[in-house]
């Protein structure tokens, strides 16, 4: 019942493009730990980079653009790769049903910090979510797929589970998950030929994010355990632009309405971009977000403001539907008041690092989407990147993945969980202030802008947290917020070290004590 060819971990964009693809060669579980569209993928806004229009763009515009917000640490074949690949993608979605907005019978193509040109693909500002529904509906009806929902994949089964030590091995392989079903709390062993994490990012070890609370870095932690390589953890995107209402949960205001004129305003008024960068607005992510940061810090203010009151109302309406509507419920009319914004963790430039079609260190392992580092993001990812980057991968590892699966055989000799272990109910309590502590440690340490003496200090409590939780968890039956916890602990540990380790500031990792590799000014 629980062997399957292709184990895909999440169903966001990543999981479900590959789960389409290899379902063609073979039968497919998807694990997914909520209900199957609780993915950052439906959370996504201004839309999918991609040259759709050859007149003015092209792709080495395209690739040229990815290469420069990335501060030179991109992999360029494999941004040229994706690049090219990136039509034939859209229009594969198109096929499936995604109806990506039009003007006059032609996309509308919008614009995003760092594009030389509009380019992205979208669906008003809801494009996740249109995106995500469409390839649930694929997968719903596919009959070689079963969807396993509220099911948390805790492990990842390799040679370490028959009691081989990683360290006497020469190549680790993996046999598929041990898999927590929420509803009878009983673990399954999920038997696999192929593995697939699909688990996205990791937003939530940092207190203000614009990802959804399953954004834990389950799928880093769980490959980091299995010793696979890890890669870029350095590199945490904050997104500039994310609704500074408190009951608003760090919702996102599309860059989007940056690439249609916004422009950002600190508490007098004042148009500050251009201190900062020639680009304004539409300069890559990180520079704007330390410009906010600066704003903030040099000022004392709790906000900027983005001002897009100049246009028409009507056109911000329609342009805007989504977050013209959310931002009123918070009592914002954008078309006629400021928004308040500030900066919110948003996007894993690092993860599992994959050769050029999604294969990990680890035999039979594959990861795509953000979890994954494929080298395309370098330093900083350009806007819009990254749902192609999901696209992208998840196809190019399918094609990697069915090679040889007919001959591999499932390994029946990896044991059942082990059950054993008491409930410590009193003490649970523990697990939720755990979360919050290390996402303060995270945001006053690990933030936008870093020195040495802060990464040390995040280390120091870091290290207690591990330590503590660790020792509860020895104590104690299996439960989804203590993995999660535990995998958020991991994660801030390998951001840390990589953010240590990393001797220069460069792209999204500022750390004062360096100077800016490529000469950036704050
Ligand atoms: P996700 O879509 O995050 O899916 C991960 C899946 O894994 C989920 O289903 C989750 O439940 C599951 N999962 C995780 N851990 C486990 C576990 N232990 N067991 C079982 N299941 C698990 N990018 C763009 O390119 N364009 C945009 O316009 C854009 N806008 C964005 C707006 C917002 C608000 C956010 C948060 C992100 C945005 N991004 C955008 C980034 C982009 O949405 C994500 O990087 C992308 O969707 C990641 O897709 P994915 O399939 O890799 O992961
Ligand atoms: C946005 O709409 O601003 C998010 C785009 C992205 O993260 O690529």
């Amino acid at each position: 019942m629980y062997n399957f060819d292709f184990l895909v971990i999440g169903s966001g964009l990543a999981g479900l493009t590959f789960a389409l693809k290899a379902a063609e060669f073979g039968s497919v579980a998807i694990v997914t730990k909520r209900e199957i569209n609780e993915a950052n993928t439906s959370y996504a806004q201004g839309g999918i980079s991609g040259v759709m229009n050859l007149v003015d763009d092209s792709y080495e515009k395209h690739i040229n653009d990815t290469l420069v917000a990335g501060a030179g640490l991109c992999d360029k074949k494999a941004v040229e790769a994706m690049v090219k690949e990136a039509p034939r993608l859209i229009n594969e979605l198109m096929t499936r049903g995604v109806e990506f907005t039009k003007k006059n019978g032609k996309l509308h193509l919008g614009r995003e910090g760092g594009h030389s040109e509009n380019r992205v693909v979208h669906v008003d500002d809801a494009t996740g979510m249109e995106v995500e529904n469409v390839m649930v509906r694929n997968v719903r009806n596919h009959p070689n797929i079963t969807v396993f929902e509220h099911h948390f994949a805790m492990e990842l089964l390799t040679e370490h589970h028959l009691g081989k030590k990683a360290k006497y091995l020469k190549n680790i392989h993996c046999y598929g998950a041990y898999v927590l079903d929420e509803a009878t709390g009983k673990v399954h062993r999920m038997l696999a030929k192929r593995t697939i994490l699909a688990t996205g990012g990791a937003g939530a070890v940092y207190a203000k994010t614009t990802n959804p609370d399953i954004a834990t870095g389950d799928g880093i932690a769980m490959a980091y355990r299995a010793k696979a390589k890890i890669r870029n953890m350095e590199f945490v995107q904050f997104h500039p632009t994310a609704l500074n209402v408190p009951e608003a949960d760090s919702f996102l205001i599309s860059e989007a309405l940056r690439g249609h004129g916004a422009i950002l305003r600190n508490a007098d008024g004042v148009a500050f971009m251009e201190q900062y960068d020639a680009r304004k607005e539409l300069a890559p992510r990180d520079i704007v977000a330390r410009a906010i940061d600066d704003q903030l810090k040099k000022r004392g203010d709790k906000s900027v403001f983005l001002d897009i009151t100049h246009l028409p109302d009507d056109e911000t309406r329609n342009a805007f539907p989504n977050i013209y509507e959310t931002c009123l419920q918070y009592g914002i009319d954008i078309t006629k008041q400021l928004i308040p914004v500030v900066p919110a963790a948003h996007y894993f430039c690092g993860g599992v690092e994959t050769d050029l079609v999604g294969k990990t260190s680890v035999q039979q392992l594959y990861a795509c989407g953000e979890v994954a580092y494929t080298g395309v993001h370098g330093a900083n990812r350009l806007a819009s990147n990254s749902l192609l980057e999901a696209l992208y991968f998840a196809d190019r590892a399918v094609d990697a993945a069915i090679i040889g699966v007919d001959k591999t055989t499932f390994n029946e000799k990896i044991p059942q969980w082990d059950e054993s272990g008491t409930f410590n109910t009193k003490e649970w309590v523990l697990i939720s202030h755990n979360r919050e502590e290390l996402q303060q440690i995270m945001s006053n340490y690990v933030g936008i802008v870093r020195s040495d003496l802060r990464l040390e200090r995040a280390l120091r409590r870091q290290t207690l947290l591990y330590e503590e939780v660790e020792d509860f968890y020895s104590r104690t039956r299996v439960s989804i917020p203590l993995f999660e916890l535990r995998n958020l602990i991991s994660i801030a540990y390998l951001i840390i070290r990589a953010a240590m380790d990393r001797k220069e500031s460069c792209g999204l990792h500022y750390n004062i004590d360096f100077e800016d590799s490529i000469g950036q000014t704050i």
